[in-house]
């Protein structure tokens, strides 16, 4: 984020809660409640405090991140039990509970005992109304006091943070007496609002979760969990305003810009997070909605894919074969089936030193490779339906082709940028891309139809078409999500393919029929060997696979690093790494 970004968005966040914070405070104001003069002087305050009940003290918190050098006398610190678990109705199960951020932040997944559908219930500590008048304060203070960073920050939350602190710390004294616990609630809260994404953001710390949905004003927030998959969430913006406010802020964070005039954004948040807005009430009656595409930061690499079954060992030697003598790769699937992860996950089989270029509309695709280009298309900045400043995909890919790339990747293809991917592979270049497809049949009537347009004597340029689905299967007892790759099949023509790889879905397994494969026989042609030769190697580069799984080397970088050293030196490698692991039993035996 730039100075000038983030110094706007700090200041709009601000002075948004600052003005709602002052409404709500004017509606609620009730004669009962202690009055807070923040500006009271130090007498005042330590006569107000005998007035002011203090949090019950129940739990301990045993990690807190912002540190602060608050109290010297070392007390306790301690929170009172949130709310919400203490309103859970009778019979309701806890299926699942998890931290998210200690101690401000846990979740409860339940379970409703009539029904059997979950939720998740999100335990997040409040500020009550005194912190409230405080963080109010502290919030006003930060906006004068801040300071734009001299340099680039690439870190805006520890660069709040640390500002925060100093600032709190001048300040504590003159803004009332609080419990240590309060001032770690209130910097929560407030580095929460202003450099995070706002009421979502436990959410957006949760690692199992892969997408956030909001539908609208007073309508529960969803989300798509890795275990219990789309749930509804006890979140939800009880008004038009607070809906839209975080959502203007996350689309500034992104870098964008949305109105009643242009209310549709696609953007990429900090953290590659992928944002879909269509704004207020013009194109969604019920206010509103957004969702996130969470972005993983550690990718999945094909040894994550093979460890949870998506892919195989086989399949993907098969595939590594396939990508270093330049096939093509189509990977096809519905809505986050996972295409984008398995083409990613693809990316550590390509050759290093490949001149790649990826076209994308958002990104998401994080390669290792040094030779590596990003393209991302850009949406209009003209009016109406203008297209003034519009870069898209067909453009990129256009472009891309005159820098002469050995491999072109397009996240999604979707329209003419189709038609243009074939022309490149017409000419000799490596292409791979995902389509929103449920099978090789539809798939191709896609390709041939308006406004993809290409000739079906040009279908066969791409190689190898696999698709990807969302699967469910009962293990152990438990039916949960899976993902797996249905079929891999090499395009003879557009109506003739076979199936080297079909996934069997009674058994869990994928059926190898890896002698119907032509490109197989084409390579070996090519490369002056046998067929049994190009199987061979590939049972060689099954067995690396297989020690990188049993060495526990997973991390994309790692993954690709020993997939570029194979290439490198591949009979050295294999004798000094699986040769010696196999040996190392006999050896033992003796
Ligand atoms: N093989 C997989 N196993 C488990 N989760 C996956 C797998 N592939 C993708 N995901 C998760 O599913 C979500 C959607 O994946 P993505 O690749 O973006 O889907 P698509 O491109 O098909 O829309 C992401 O959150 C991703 O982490
Ligand atoms: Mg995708």
């Amino acid at each position: 984020m730039s100075k000038l970004n983030l110094k706007q968005s700090i200041k709009e966040s601000i002075d948004k809660t600052v003005a709602k914070l002052k409404r709500s405070n004017k509606a609620k104001k009730s004669p009962k409640k202690p009055k807070i003069n923040i500006k009271g002087s130090l007498a005042n305050t330590s006569a107000r405090i005998k007035n002011i009940k203090l949090p019950k003290i129940k739990l301990k918190i045993p990690k807190i991140n912002l540190k602060l050098k608050l109290n010297s006398k070392k007390k306790k610190v301690e929170i009172e039990p949130s709310p919400v678990t203490k309103t859970l109705q009778k019979g309701v199960k806890i299926v699942d509970k998890y931290s998210l951020y200690e101690p401000f932040a846990q979740v409860a997944i339940i379970q409703d005992p009539k029904t059997g559908e979950h939720k998740y219930v999100l335990d997040e500590l409040q500020l009550d109304p005194m912190e409230r008048g405080i963080y109010n304060r502290i919030l006003e203070i930060l906006l004068a006091e801040i300071e734009s960073p001299k340099e680039e920050i690439t870190d805006p939350r520890k660069f709040f943070a640390e500002e925060a602190k100093k600032i709190v710390e001048k300040y504590r004294i003159s803004l009332g007496w609080l419990p240590d616990v309060s001032w770690y609630k209130i910097l929560y809260h407030a580095e929460r609002d202003l450099v995070g994404f706002g009421k979502i953001d436990p959410l957006m710390r949760d690692p199992n979760i892969e997408d956030i949905s909001c539908d609208g004003v007073n309508k529960p927030v969803y989300i798509w969990h890795r275990v219990f998959e789309s749930i509804e969430t006890n979140l939800q913006f009880e008004s038009d305003e607070d809906l839209d406010n975080l959502v203007v802020k996350l689309v500034h964070m992104a870098g964008k810009h949305v109105s009643s005039a242009f209310p549709i954004v696609d953007a990429s948040l900090p953290g590659k997070h992928r944002l879909a807005v269509a704004y207020r009430r013009e194109i969604t009656p019920f206010g509103t909605a957004y969702t996130i595409r969470k972005f993983r930061e550690d990718p999945y690499s094909i040894i994550d894919l093979i460890n949870i079954g998506t892919f195989t060992e086989e399949m993907a030697a098969y595939l590594w074969i396939c990508l270093e003598n330049r096939a093509s790769v189509m990977v096809l699937g519905g809505t986050a089936a996972g295409k984008t992860t398995a083409l990613n996950a693809l990316g550590c089989l390509i050759k290093p030193g490949s001149k790649i270029m990826t076209i994308e509309e958002t990104a998401e695709l994080n390669l290792s490779h040094e030779n590596w280009v990003s393209l991302i298309a850009r949406q209009s900045y003209g009016l109406g339906g203008s297209s003034v400043g519009e870069v898209a995909l067909f453009d990129l890919v256009k472009t891309c082709m005159r820098h002469r790339p050995d491999l072109m990747i397009v996240g999604e293809v979707r329209g003419q940028e189709a038609y243009v991917l074939f022309q490149a592979l017409a000419t000799g270049h490596g292409g791979m891309c995902t389509m929103h497809a449920e099978n090789v049949q539809s798939a191709i009537r896609r390709l041939t139809q308006k406004p993809m347009d290409i000739s079906p004597a040009y279908i066969p340029l791409m190689n190898i078409v696999m698709s990807v689905q969302r699967v469910h299967l009962v293990k152990n007892g438990e039916k949960k999500a899976y993902r797996r790759i249905l079929s891999v099949n090499e395009i003879i023509d557009s109506e003739k393919y076979v199936n080297p790889f079909k996934w069997d879905p009674i058994k869990d397994q994928q059926m190898v029929d890896i002698d119907s494969s032509f490109l197989l026989t084409n390579y070996s042609e090519r490369l002056g060997i046998t067929r049994e030769q190009l199987v061979e190697e590939l049972n060689r580069r099954k067995n690396v696979l297989s020690w990188m799984r049993n060495s526990n080397i997973r991390s994309y970088k790692e993954v690709a690093s020993i997939i570029a050293e194979y290439y490198a030196r591949p009979k050295e490698f294999y004798q000094k790494t699986v040769e010696s692991e196999e040996a190392k039993p006999v050896a033992v035996a003796k």
